[in-house]
């Protein structure tokens, strides 16, 4: 059993990259562990609202059995600290903008997804967009593994 029935939503500064890449890594090994919760990501910015992933991303997802197909950028909003249990940044700037927006009432779980996910060595994750193909790859790689942290530490909850 676990804790957790409201979910996980995964936040990077312009949701195209990181967290949608989180959240469809989260939707493939959750299932794979028998966790059926709601999953979701948002940027703390907005230049990318109602695009889909970036092609990087997408790319990469797929060649890994993941798909960004069908996502859709939004902001995060003080509601989602209401509607899940755990709000994720990737890196520590992303928890600084949660930390000043989550309401005093909020009970939900708000940290570093790394260090949630019981890794601390990177303890953020790299902004790739800036980057070449090499930093999706990565930050892929380094997201599966701490995908597989936070299961372990979600079904232990
Ligand atoms: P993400 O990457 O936060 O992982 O989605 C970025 C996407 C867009 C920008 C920065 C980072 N941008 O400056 O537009």
């Amino acid at each position: 059993m676990n804790s957790t029935n409201k979910g996980v939503l995964f936040v990077c500064l312009g949701n195209i990259c990181r967290s949608p890449l989180a959240e469809a890594i989260a939707r493939h090994k959750f299932i794979q562990a028998g966790l059926d919760l709601p999953l979701a990501s948002a940027g703390t910015g907005d230049w990318h609202v109602g695009h889909g992933a970036d092609e990087r991303a997408c790319d990469v997802a797929t060649r890994h059995g993941y798909s960004l197909a069908t996502h859709n950028a939004r902001q995060v909003a003080v509601a989602d600290f209401d509607r899940y249990d755990w709000v994720l940044g990737m890196d520590r700037s992303n928890l600084q903008h949660l930390q000043q927006m989550r309401p005093a009432h909020s009970t939900a779980r708000v940290g570093l997804m790394l260090e949630l996910a019981g890794l601390d060595d990177p303890l953020e994750v790299p902004d790739p967009y800036f980057g070449d193909d090499d930093g999706f790859l990565a930050v892929l790689e380094l997201l599966e593994r701490a995908v597989d942290g936070l299961t372990e530490r979600i079904v232990a909850s």
